[in-house]
């Protein structure tokens, strides 16, 4: 990007590409604007730049976002796992109670969940087979790493359950998003377990708490596949409707 504003002739050439390139950029237009800058200006001009840029990665990064179900070693790192974490703590939190907590699952805990998700299966049903309890046993295998997503809910005269499971969901997003812009990959799963009782006592939840997921982590084993989204319009109304008056209670 800074290389263009090198020379004069390149400058020209690249501002004439941009202008056929549709639509333009804030950045863009900051690097026009560069180009007749003095050096104070060229400063500032360079630092709100290098802010839009960050922009765009952002939202490239919400507008690219897809889980990686297929999922290697190596695991999360340390210092990925508490980036992991630090993004999920900045997911928005009526009155700040954050209403979360979260379990990180590795190595021998992921064969120990296994036997947890199995022995929740047969308390559920006696009858359940060899290959049913196998199939619990190998589920958290799929990923070197699960973060169990937990809501922590508490009483609050302002903000209701509803909206502290929404926070705890917030968070769980902030560590997909995370874990993509590092270039791992996660996917959040709920699933059977999720909403059991033996599975829940086993890993320590109390009475005002809920097992919104496991995230699985690790090293995507291939490529992510670009996600096909639907168009917004399909979900997105104005009100009141366009051409009529809102109708208001009677007095
Ligand atoms: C709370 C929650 C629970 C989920 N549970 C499962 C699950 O048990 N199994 C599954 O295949 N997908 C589950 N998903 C969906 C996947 O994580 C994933 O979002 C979906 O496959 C769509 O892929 P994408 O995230 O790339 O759009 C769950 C998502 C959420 C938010």
């Amino acid at each position: 990007m800074l290389r263009s504003f090198g020379c004069k002739a390149k400058r020209r050439a690249d501002q004439g590409r941009s202008r056929r390139r549709a639509p333009q950029t804030g950045s863009h237009l900051l690097a026009s604007s560069l180009a007749g800058a003095n050096s104070s200006c060229r400063a500032i001009l360079f630092s709100c730049l290098t802010r839009v840029e960050t922009m765009n990665q952002a939202l490239q990064l919400l507008l690219e976002r897809t889980s990686s179900p297929r999922l290697q070693q190596p695991a999360p790192s340390a210092e990925q796992l508490e980036l992991l974490f630090r993004a999920a703590l900045c997911a928005p939190d009526h009155g700040q109670i954050r209403p979360w907590r979260f379990l990180v699952v590795e190595g021998q805990g992921l064969v120990e969940l296994g036997e947890l998700y199995a022995s929740a299966l047969l308390q559920n049903n006696p009858a359940a087979s060899t290959e049913q309890l196998r199939r619990a046993q190998a589920m958290p295998l799929r990923a070197p790493m699960i973060i169990v997503l937990i809501a922590c809910l508490q009483e609050h005269p302002k903000v209701p359950e509803f909206e502290q499971i929404i926070a705890a969901g917030c968070a769980g997003h902030g560590i997909l998003l995370a874990a993509q812009a590092m270039g791992l990959g996660a996917f959040w799963r709920s699933g059977e377990f999720c909403n059991n009782a033996v599975v829940a006592n086993g890993l320590g939840l109390q009475e005002n708490e809920k097992l919104i997921g496991f995230m699985y982590l690790g090293t995507p084993s291939q490529p992510a596949k670009p996600a096909s989204r639907p168009a917004p319009a399909a979900f997105v109304g104005h009100w009141p409707p366009p051409g009529l008056e809102p109708t208001r209670p009677q007095a």
